[in-house]
């Protein structure tokens, strides 16, 4: 048995206004809960148990994953009633982990979207004998991510949050491996960060930490330009899921749906289930969630379209993020970084969407 723990506690506060009924690791990417890819993958590579560590809004995996049969795992849930952190979240969770002391436990962020192979990190971990293990990715700007650098023989020497001058290119890709006493050491019963804490904690304290490189397909969808990129990506085919809902290709259109003959779909696009897309309308490289409407004539290019949210005729969206049951009239013109917020007169249980149907 191999077990893992999701983080999926975090409030998604960059994804706004589309994390405000829905979080983030719950948002329909190319046609099902962002969830679904990452749990299908961590099945297929031989995890058969799944903790979840939920504190915003849990009520919404719970509905959308229920006790994981569907995707072929047992699912079970932990909520933090205060938000404890990453390393809190992890440490919350023992009680419902069956592992023993020395058994390895993979603990993955919730937000990111990879095609690393954790098979062969597993393999890695192991025959290191490594107390913990992470992926490391290579990105071309790491400042903005924990840069971990390593000495000749892949152990981690430091580790650096979010520095303006990086010492690497090599950062945490959020997929560590925990032998289950590491765990167990993690203080309870209040905040603690992994990145900030329990990591640098580790090293002071002599435990082997590794690094696992590896430059497979990875993405973290915090922000909404790249909450888009992740969902085409996917569609596209640039990342195999096994939890797509269709062949890839230029376009995934969800049953129910209706898009006019001459609508223009690519790059990606995923037209959820309800959702319209008007004649003349060119959707190029978006997201329109279940029951979104898009006008006749309407362009649009690297946006979302939130649940039930209506847009007008002859309107241009580009890098536009529209929130659920938000209307943007005809003519418009929304360019990149533009948010539209949900219209507070509507009560959220106004409209009922097919993926609440479905769940319910
Ligand atoms: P932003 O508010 O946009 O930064 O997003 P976020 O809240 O998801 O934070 P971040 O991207 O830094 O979180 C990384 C991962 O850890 C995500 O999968 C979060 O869901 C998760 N996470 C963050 N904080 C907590 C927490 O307090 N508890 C638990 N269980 N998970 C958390």
């Amino acid at each position: 048995m191999t077990e893992a723990v999701l983080l999926v506690g975090g409030k998604g506060t960059r994804l706004r206004p589309l994390t405000v009924e829905t979080p983030k690791p719950m948002l329909a990417t190319a046609g099902v809960p962002f969830l679904h890819h990452v749990l299908a993958r961590a099945r297929d590579a031989g995890i058969d148990h799944v903790v979840l560590a939920t504190s915003y809004r849990p009520e919404v995996f719970q509905r959308g994953i229920g006790d994981g049969r569907d995707l072929g795992l047992r699912v079970d849930y932990v909520t933090e009633t205060e938000p404890l952190g990453t390393g809190g979240g992890i440490r919350n969770v023992l009680d419902l982990l069956q592992s023993g002391p020395d058994d390895p436990v993979v603990i993955l962020n919730g937000d990111v979207l990879s095609g690393h192979d954790l098979r062969a990190q597993l393999d890695a971990h192991r025959s290191a004998g490594a107390d913990v293990s992470l992926h490391l990715t290579v990105v071309e700007d790491p400042r903005a991510f924990g840069c971990v650098p390593t000495d000749e023989s892949g152990r981690v020497t430091a580790f650096l949050e979010k520095t303006p001058e990086p010492v690497t290119d090599r950062v945490n890709a959020g997929c560590y491996i925990f032998n289950r006493r590491v765990i167990d050491a993690i203080p309870a019963g209040r905040k603690v960060s992994v990145e900030r804490e329990t990591f640098p904690g580790l090293l002071r304290d002599g435990a082997l930490v590794v690094g696992h490189v590896e430059q497979a397909y990875w993405l973290d969808l915090g922000t909404p330009a790249a909450f888009v990129r992740g969902s085409c990506d996917l569609v596209l085919g640039r990342l195999h899921s096994p939890a797509l809902p269709g062949p890839t290709g230029e376009w995934l259109v969800l049953p129910t749906a209706r898009v006019a003959t001459d609508a223009v779909l690519c790059g990606g696009t995923t037209v959820g289930a309800g959702a319209v897309v008007g004649a003349g309308a060119t959707v190029e490289g978006s997201v329109l969630l279940d029951g979104a409407v898009v006008g006749e004539g309407a362009a649009l290019r690297d946006s979302v379209v939130g649940r039930g949210a209506q847009i007008g005729d002859r309107t241009v969206l580009v890098g536009a993020v529209i929130g659920d049951r938000a209307r943007v009239g005809a003519d418009n013109e929304l360019l990149a970084g533009a948010r539209v917020w949900t219209d507070a007169r509507l009560p959220p249980k106004a409209l009922r969407f097919s993926s609440d149907e479905a769940s319910a």
